[in-house]
């Protein structure tokens, strides 16, 4: 069978991986959230080599991670667990999450379940950096990322394209600060939060 592919993650995988060594460079354990294909975790280990990274997705993405994990096995890669947002998270404490393209598919309750889980099981001082488009003060940034949203729309009545002072407000109120907010390639962005002690 083919493995799943994203050209989207070939796409920004680069850009992504320059700010995520950056904003990991102190971290031993990161989870993703999220790991759809898996093409950014076997992307993602190797260049980050003192990290151990943890795939995770709902159990449908797990064959197909899988196949991408056979094909580029890194010793630093881990293969999936079964986090749904729906449902506690099987992990204990970690330094770091990621997670990609997911808070704009996923309904807003499960955005809010989100933090809440970063902020139960991230270490204090530990980071989360999320990808994706948002909208800033309820405008889209671009003309393809407001089509972007009709098409998310039309799929399924529960996703959207965020406001990101919605997100910052969720992030705040479990004790997760802002704390820098990359401009990324296609009108996307990457946000870095950080555990406050
Ligand atoms: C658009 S894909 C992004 C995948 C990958 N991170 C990327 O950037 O290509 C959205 C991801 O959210 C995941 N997802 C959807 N509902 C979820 C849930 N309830 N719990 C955890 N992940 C979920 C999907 O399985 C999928 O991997």
């Amino acid at each position: 069978m083919n493995k799943p592919f994203s050209q989207a993650c070939e796409n920004n995988k680069v850009a992504i991986l320059a700010a995520l060594a950056d904003s990991f460079s102190t971290s031993k354990t990161v989870l993703e959230v999220g790991s759809g294909s898996g093409q950014h975790a076997v992307f993602f280990a190797p260049n980050m080599p003192w990290l151990s990274w943890q795939t995770s997705d709902i159990l449908v993405n797990h064959q197909g991670i899988g196949q991408w994990l056979r094909e580029y096995p890194a010793g630093n890669l881990l293969y999936p667990i079964e986090l749904d947002l729906n449902h506690p998270w099987p992990i204990e404490k970690i330094d770091a999450v990621y997670t990609a393209n997911t808070l704009h598919i996923i309904s807003w309750p499960l955005v809010q379940a989100f933090f809440s889980g970063v902020s139960q099981h991230l270490n204090q001082q530990g980071k989360c950096c999320v990808y994706g488009p948002f909208n800033y003060q309820g405008q889209y940034t671009s003309e393809s990322n407001a089509g972007f949203d009709i098409w998310l729309k039309e799929r399924d009545s529960q996703s959207a394209i965020r406001d990101i002072e919605a997100i910052i407000a969720i992030a705040e109120s479990v004790g997760l600060s802002l704390e820098n907010d990359h401009a990324m390639p296609a009108n996307n962005r990457l946000l870095v939060f950080q555990k406050l002690a």
